[in-house]
């Protein structure tokens, strides 16, 4: 029995979580496992209607969990990343999920916005560094809304957790075992405090030698995503470089619409969600498409050890795509949101009784 903590958060949350439970119990009914949800309402609204984000020993009940599946955070009617800073960030920070892993993967080639590309093109997986860099939240205002106002705003890299995250990386890449090459991503050239990761990863590297090293810097890496995207296998990076590189990822695949990710600490609980934002301006519309997230719980089923289920989910999505049954991955794509999750359940079902 795995015990499933269920956070739909704000915006478009609800509507696609919605949609990945019912991929989730599809795939309990067709693999035969059990799980418990259980429901954790927190975000823009339950803030605003009880000035409480996270209540005080929420963190003790997350740890009791096998894993988290989350919708999306950010709402317009509060400060600026107040509540992705205290559940986005603050999961990621106090369970130590230290790593962000987004796989970049294109199930269909008509939805790749680069001209000749096929599928076997684009299939690679960002290890994002996920617990430090630009977002530990050492920043500070000095004179604020004054001509003289001074704003900063520090990275900050540990040894631990650049160490961590590469071997991760490493481990990773000679587990795909596809290219078996890893490209590290910094901009050591002009961020020196991004020797540590030019060190590290050197080091790293001599106890994986049939593992090919690589590197570039960010703003090359962006230029040969969109050049030559066949180039990569698995891309490890620092927490920054990662948030921005996977959303341009995401295009790659077809949209942020199609893109999951997890926050993982291997062997303990871990955050499941798509990459995308909660969308507020299509929020309880039906049009928003659920597809990332329900490859989000794929991801979780595979964290959790589920992996027939996790491929399962993901070889379904991959059909629907391929197919044209689900023709695009924007709003606009004729397809409501729930929809395309009962797309998801009939497929997942079918495919497995014509396997039976
Ligand atoms: C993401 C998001 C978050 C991030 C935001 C909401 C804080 O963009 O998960 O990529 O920057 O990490
Ligand atoms: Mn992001």
């Amino acid at each position: 029995m795995y015990r499933f903590a269920i956070m739909p958060g704000d915006g478009i949350g609800p509507e696609i979580v919605r949609e990945g439970m019912k991929s989730l119990e599809a795939a309990s009914e067709i693999f035969g496992f059990k799980y418990e949800a259980i429901d954790m309402p927190y975000g823009t609204d339950h803030y605003l209607d009880t000035g409480v984000i996270l209540p005080d020993g929420v963190f003790d009940e997350l740890r009791q969990m096998d894993a988290i599946f989350l919708g999306a955070i950010g709402d317009p009617r509060v400060e600026t990343g107040l509540i992705e800073r205290h559940i986005i960030a603050g999961v990621r920070f106090t369970l130590d999920l230290y790593i962000n892993l987004r796989p970049i993967q294109l199930y269909a080639e008509h939805l790749c916005p680069l001209k000749g590309i096929s599928t076997s093109d684009i299939d690679f997986t960002f290890v994002r560094e996920n617990t430090e860099g630009a977002y530990a939240q050492l920043h500070g205002f000095f004179k604020k809304g004054t001509a003289d106002e001074i704003s900063t705003q520090q990275m900050l890299y540990t040894r631990k957790g650049v160490e961590r995250t590469i071997r991760y990386a490493f481990d990773l890449c000679k587990k795909r075992n596809k290219k078996n090459r890893l490209t590290l991503v910094d901009k050591a050239n002009a961020l020196r405090s991004h020797d540590i990761w030019t060190r590290t990863f050197e080091e790293v590297a001599k106890e994986y030698p049939d593992i090919e090293t690589d590197h570039a810097y960010v703003d090359a890496c962006g230029m040969w995503m969109l050049k030559n995207p066949n180039w990569f296998d698995v891309i490890v990076t620092t927490n920054l470089f990662g948030d921005i590189l996977s959303d341009i990822g995401a295009m790659l695949q077809g949209g942020l619409g199609i893109a999951a990710g997890g926050n993982i600490h291997p062997g303990q609980v871990s955050m499941f969600e798509p990459i995308h934002g909660s969308a507020p301006k299509y929020a309880g519309k039906n049009v928003a498409n659920p597809l990332a997230t329900i490859l989000s719980a794929g991801l979780m089923l595979d964290h959790v050890g589920e992996s027939e289920a996790a491929l399962a989910i993901e070889r379904t999505v991959q059909e629907l795509l391929a197919s044209g049954k689900v023709p695009d991955l924007s709003a606009r794509s004729g397809l409501k949101t729930d929809q395309i999750g009962d797309m998801v359940v009939e497929e997942l079902r079918a495919s497995q009784e014509a396997r039976a």
